[in-house]
């Protein structure tokens, strides 16, 4: 069974959930004490120069490529106006603030090269830092591209107009994230949890943005997103939409999550293919806010039980419990 991560599911805890959770903390107890046993080697990077690095890419290239100690990166202050490619495993990226620490590019999504940030390597976790891309409203331009496993977002901004954070492949963690754009601006293949995340939609009122862009492309995939104890907000009332199924089995799910009256009452569409009405799975459970009323949503779309939303709501969603701390 799995177990709650808020204090707000309202399910009362019995007694072999109890256990479970005992289990679970004695489990975490473990991975802790090898995580401190593990080496990690801290290093800064500030522009002005008094740190070991002037640039975020030189940190990340002179960390070992093969080993399991973490790398972690101290980014002083400042905007960052360099790609960065992290193509090792164990990275860690920390800013002192988001708002302080920004990492952008301009430029519009052309090529896998493209995106600001791209995550190729496994084991990554970011800390309070921007990722922008500044390319503007006239092309798709991507933030971050995360296509390694097991990475954690904590605190982060992703800030772009369309396809902002391309969360491509693996599984991935964002806890009190902050995202915004216009259409499908949290897209692609992966498999992620966002906890506590604040969604912004700049869709102007009558463009029809979308929240989501999900990939998955058949049953089997064990891809989707699912977003707990979010906040999703816009520039006026019945401006986006939920998500649109960039691959026909495109699985989304919102659960505990407060929605302004940007949220049109359709919620999803079927991105002009009523076949993928079959296919995809797009749900919602206990969520709040006047863009949440169901009544208005797609028939087929799904007013979530507390079952069909539990396997969704939990950091075993991602196998959290395997790599998250
Ligand atoms: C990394 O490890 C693999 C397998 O252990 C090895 O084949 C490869 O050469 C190593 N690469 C580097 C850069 O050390
Ligand atoms: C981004 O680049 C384009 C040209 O590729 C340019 O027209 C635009 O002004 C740039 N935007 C910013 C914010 O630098």
């Amino acid at each position: 069974m799995p177990m709650p991560l808020y204090g707000v599911v309202n399910s009362p805890c019995r007694s072999h959930c109890r256990a479970a959770a005992t289990l679970l903390v004695s489990v975490s107890l473990l991975c802790s004490c090898f995580a401190i046993a593990m080496p990690s080697v801290v290093v800064t990077v500030d522009q002005s120069g008094k740190g070991d690095h002037r640039r975020i890419q030189d940190a990340i290239d002179a960390a070992p490529a093969n080993d399991s100690s973490r790398t972690v990166i101290r980014i002083k202050p400042g905007v960052y106006r360099r790609k960065v490619v992290v193509d090792k495993p164990y990275v860690t990226l920390t800013g002192t603030s988001a708002t302080s620490t920004v990492i952008a590019w301009n430029e519009s999504w052309v090529s896998d090269e493209s995106p600001t940030v791209s995550v190729l390597a496994s084991d990554f976790v970011a800390k309070r830092l921007t990722f922008q891309n500044t390319f503007g409203d006239s092309a798709p331009a991507v933030a971050v591209r995360v296509a390694g496993d097991r990475a954690a977002f904590y605190g982060c901004r992703f800030v772009s107009f369309q396809d902002t954070l391309l969360d491509e492949t693996g599984r991935h963690y964002y806890r009190g994230c902050y995202v915004q754009g216009a259409t499908d601006f949290i897209f692609g293949n992966g498999r992620a949890l966002f906890d506590k995340c604040h969604l912004h939609s700049t869709s102007p009122d009558g463009a029809g943005g979308a929240f989501t862009a999900q990939q998955r492309s058949s049953e089997s995939e064990e891809t989707g997103y699912s977003f707990v104890g979010c906040k999703l907000t816009g520039l006026g009332a019945g401006t986006s939409i939920l998500g649109r199924p960039w691959g026909p089995y495109s699985r989304v799910v919102f659960a505990l999550t407060y929605m302004s009256s940007t949220v049109r009452p359709q919620g999803w569409d079927d991105w002009g293919d009523p076949s993928n009405q079959r296919t995809a799975f797009y749900g919602q459970y206990q969520c709040y806010g006047d863009g949440s009323k169901t009544d208005g949503r797609v028939a087929w779309s799904h007013d979530l039980t507390q079952a069909e939303a539990a396997p969704f709501i939990t950091k075993a969603w991602v196998d959290g419990q395997q790599w998250l701390r």
